[in-house]
């Protein structure tokens, strides 16, 4: 597959299956949550660039490096704020943008309730989030919006894929780098990824 990322870790590993069990609890879903996307928003930044800057350490002068300040985080409402909360503190210079979609329960699409994104982000790096690529339907919207508003690059942050929603994400937007840390068996007949872990918003939420 092409521009789709596999990230693999044991700690990753770890915290996928306690986001699995359906014991788990609130509480634990959402350090686990955490820990997750901490480590998805690691391997999906290591090629940003940096600039050399020149500072005064309190013994000496040394080159350091800055991140260029180009980097907007869009969260799909309502899930993907649950990543925003968990990585924002890593670049906590970047602008965030929103988008609302919420699926349908009987036919699985999502409709957009709420949209608001930075004037420009044209020549931004963007980092949509979302937990979930189910049919894809929602990310492909979310990047649709994006690109309307004129971004030219995105990627997209996930923590579990299902195999049709990368297909329907590399048909319409092969551009876009997908980071996951799952790619699952497939989607049931309600569009739930199988294994999966179930609704992430109401688990994450607590509703
Ligand atoms: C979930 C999830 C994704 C979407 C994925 O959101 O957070 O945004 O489904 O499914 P798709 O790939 O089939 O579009 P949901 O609509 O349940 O809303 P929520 O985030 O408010 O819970
Ligand atoms: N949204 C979820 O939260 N879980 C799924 O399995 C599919 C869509």
């Amino acid at each position: 597959m092409n521009n789709v990322h596999l990230v693999s870790h044991p700690l990753i590993s770890h915290s996928l299956t306690i986001l699995r069990d359906k014991n788990t609890g609130t509480d634990a879903f959402r350090r686990h949550t955490a820990i997750v996307s901490q480590i998805m928003i690691m391997e999906a930044t290591k090629g940003l660039p940096v600039q050399e800057t020149n500072i005064e350490t309190p013994l000496a002068n040394v080159t350091g490096f800055e991140i260029e300040q180009t980097i907007v985080f869009a969260p799909v409402l309502r899930a993907g704020i649950s990543m925003l909360f968990s990585v924002k503190d890593f670049l906590p210079f970047a602008p965030v943008g929103f988008i609302g979609l919420e699926r349908d329960e009987k036919t699985a699409i999502a409709r957009e309730y709420y949209q608001k994104f930075p004037a420009d982000v044209k020549d931004k790096l963007i980092l949509v989030l979302d937990p979930m690529l189910a049919t894809g339907g929602s990310l492909s919207d979310t990047i649709a919006a994006l690109k309307k508003k004129g971004a030219q690059t995105i990627m997209a942050i996930c923590i579990v894929a299902a195999p049709e929603g990368i297909d329907v994400l590399q048909q319409k937007h092969p551009q876009v780098a997908i980071y996951t840390a799952a790619i699952d068996d497939h989607l049931n007949d309600k569009k739930f990824i199988v294994p999966g872990l179930g609704d992430f918003g109401d688990r994450y939420f607590g509703t």
